[in-house]
């Protein structure tokens, strides 16, 4: 199987006071294997809805969502809180770090969820911190970091259970292009070594050019797009 995920048929509704808004009604898509997709498209147009239904965060309204051919939506909430564990990673668009926490407790909590010990969490954690340039906050709380390196915890977070699918909702949107292009390149090493498979959302040009292909979402539809 060389498809790391599949979309068939996605249509997602959200409930509003008065009816409903329908964000799309029939998204068909497929990652694969290593492959790092960018999705680009106007604010509001529901590209973050379209994460939170890859990673199992959000229901559909209609289709099917299979991760490495897995029904995620076919599975209990234990289940599913599982796979979220183990399989993906998410570099949310705010970070949804843990305040009280220093940068390591926070990049150490999905080990601890997935069982190591306290310790191991913890080095494991400091290694991760190092590849996206932050050992030297590592102790700080996080709430006492800038946006960018809230930013650099979530996506040590995000990939310190190795995941098979990384999902990041403009992982570099709050930093310079250097430091971005670094984590780019941590991106890339990772799918060469470790057969990750990546969908980044961005508005950043730049940032789709680094991606194996670009998708614009428009209309309630995903095109590809064959230039950029
Ligand atoms: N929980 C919700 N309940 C109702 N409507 C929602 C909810 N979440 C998002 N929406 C609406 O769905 C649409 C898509 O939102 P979404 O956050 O997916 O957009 P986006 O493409 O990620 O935008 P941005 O680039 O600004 O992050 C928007 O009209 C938004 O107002
Ligand atoms: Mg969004």
């Amino acid at each position: 199987m060389n498809e790391a995920l599949k979309i068939v048929n996605l249509r997602k509704d959200y409930p509003l006071p008065h009816g409903k808004l329908c964000v799309f009604k029939d998204v068909n898509f497929s990652l694969k294997r290593n492959e790092i997709a960018a999705i680009m498209g106007v604010s509001g147009v529901g590209k973050t809805t379209f994460l939170n239904l890859c990673g199992a965060l959000d229901r559909p309204t209609k289709g099917k969502i299979l991760i490495e051919g897995e029904d995620i939506n076919a599975k209990d909430n234990r289940q599913k809180a599982e796979i979220r564990n183990k399989k993906i990673g998410f570099i949310f668009q705010f970070y949804h770090l843990l305040p009280e926490f220093n940068a390591q407790e926070n990049v150490s909590f999905p080990l601890l969820i997935s069982g190591y010990s306290s310790h191991e969490a913890k080095k494991k954690a400091l290694d991760m911190l190092k590849e996206v340039s932050l050992e030297d906050k590592a102790f700080i709380r996080v709430s006492q970091l800038s946006g960018g390196e809230q930013q650099r915890v979530a996506i040590a977070r995000s990939l310190i259970n190795e995941p098979a699918l990384l999902l990041a909702d403009e992982p570099t949107g709050n930093m310079d292009w250097q430091t971005g292009k670094k984590i780019l390149k941590l991106i890339r090493e990772l799918h060469d070594r470790k057969k990750l498979s990546s969908i980044i959302v961005t508005h950043n040009e730049k940032v789709a050019r680094f991606c194996d292909r670009v998708y614009l979402m428009d209309g309630g539809d995903l095109k590809l797009f064959n230039h950029l």
